[in-house]
């Protein structure tokens, strides 16, 4: 069944990362939704959209609509999912889902109200590395998760000077408060901030958190890297095995093979050496490492009806709440 979307929003991640997976879905874009006229003209072009809204109570109202897609920002994507629930439509937003907690709480609270799905951008949770690395978690034999650290950094690009990190907490740091527990299987217990800021717009912290399974860990996060080098790391730490995730696709299981430089015959061992995978980049293939066409399908699947494992309102709840955990403590 071909799904009719209005989407709000013709910003560059929408037109780069969203938009080319709705067609693969069998999602028609029905209408569309920007106050900058010249990005809206552009995208309708391109898609072949003619109902075009400045705005986004407009849209919602356009008949024949199956549910409603947005990369907007934080206020937008509260209000206007707030305003498609209550016309009873679905939503996909992209993160994040609201500017406070408080916000996400309401568009949880339209959700249930309306009875419909809000699918949130969480698309860290389908990159290749981080998917490969969830199903070793659970399939058993990785064991008890004892420990967790890892980093998730970008540039002060667009926080030269800036003192304000807000934009960085809500556009970036809230991946990892869904990422992060979503892997430990369980939320932060305890959390702590130890913070270094060199000049204006340039911070570091380090996150160090209990989990309520009993997992220790450390998040590195900041402003202080040049966005032309690999941004993310995750170690997790098991007895006698560990799995590291560098750059979403370079993943290495670390178990407990024998020493071998005494071993003239040593080989490598499939059951006890070392297992890694990384992609290949020559592949005349879309392939989808970032993981935005898998959580566009699985969004497409929750909206005919189908049960999937989607990043929901409630998990988008509970990653700001975390972040504004987080926030306090930085800002303390
Ligand atoms: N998950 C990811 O990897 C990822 C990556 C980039 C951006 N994003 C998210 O996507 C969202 C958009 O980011 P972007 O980089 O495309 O920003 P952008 O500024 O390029 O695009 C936003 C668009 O929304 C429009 N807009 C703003 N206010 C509006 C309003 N009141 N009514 C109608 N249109 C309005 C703007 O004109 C613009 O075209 C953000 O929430 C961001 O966090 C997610």
């Amino acid at each position: 069944m071909t799904l009719n979307i209005g989407w709000i929003g013709c910003g560059r991640h929408a037109r780069q990362m969203l938009l080319p997976q709705l067609g693969i879905n069998d999602i028609r874009i029905a209408a569309l939704c920007d106050k900058d006229e010249a990005a809206m003209s552009g995208v309708g072009r391109e898609y072949g959209v003619e109902a075009l809204y400045s705005d986004y109570r407009d849209l919602v109202a356009h008949s024949g609509l199956d549910f409603i897609g947005m990369a907007v920002g934080p206020d937008l994507h509260e209000n206007a999912s707030i305003a498609a629930l209550q016309r009873g439509l679905p939503v996909f937003m992209e993160k994040p889902p609201a500017s406070t907690a408080a916000g996400a709480r309401a568009v949880a609270e339209a959700s249930r109200l309306a009875g419909q799905p809000v699918i949130v951008g969480f698309m860290k949770r389908y990159s290749t590395g981080n998917r490969i690395a969830k199903n070793i978690l659970e399939e058993g034999d990785f064991g008890q998760i004892l420990g967790m650290t890892g980093a998730y950094m970008t540039a002060p690009t667009y926080f030269v000077g800036e003192p304000d990190y807000t934009g960085f907490y809500l556009h970036h740091c809230v991946h990892y408060m869904d990422l992060i527990p979503w892997l430990m299987g369980d939320d932060f217990d305890d959390m702590t901030v130890r913070k270094v800021s060199p000049s204006p717009g340039k911070i570091l912290f380090h996150l160090g958190f209990s989990a309520g399974n009993g997992v220790i860990g450390n998040v590195v996060m900041g402003t202080v890297q040049s966005r032309g080098t690999p941004m993310e790391e995750l170690r997790i730490m098991g007895d006698h095995v560990r799995l590291e995730i560098d750059n979403i696709i370079n993943v290495a299981l670390y178990r407990d093979p024998a020493f071998k430089a005494d071993d003239p015959a040593a080989t490598l061992d499939p059951a006890a050496d070392t297992l890694s995978w990384t992609p290949n980049f020559t592949a005349a293939a879309n392939e989808d490492h970032k993981g935005y066409k898998a959580l566009i399908a699985d969004a497409a699947a929750t909206v005919r009806g189908e049960n999937r494992n989607v990043p929901t309102i409630e998990d988008g709840l509970l990653a700001m709440e975390r972040l504004e955990r987080m926030i306090a403590l930085i800002e303390a």
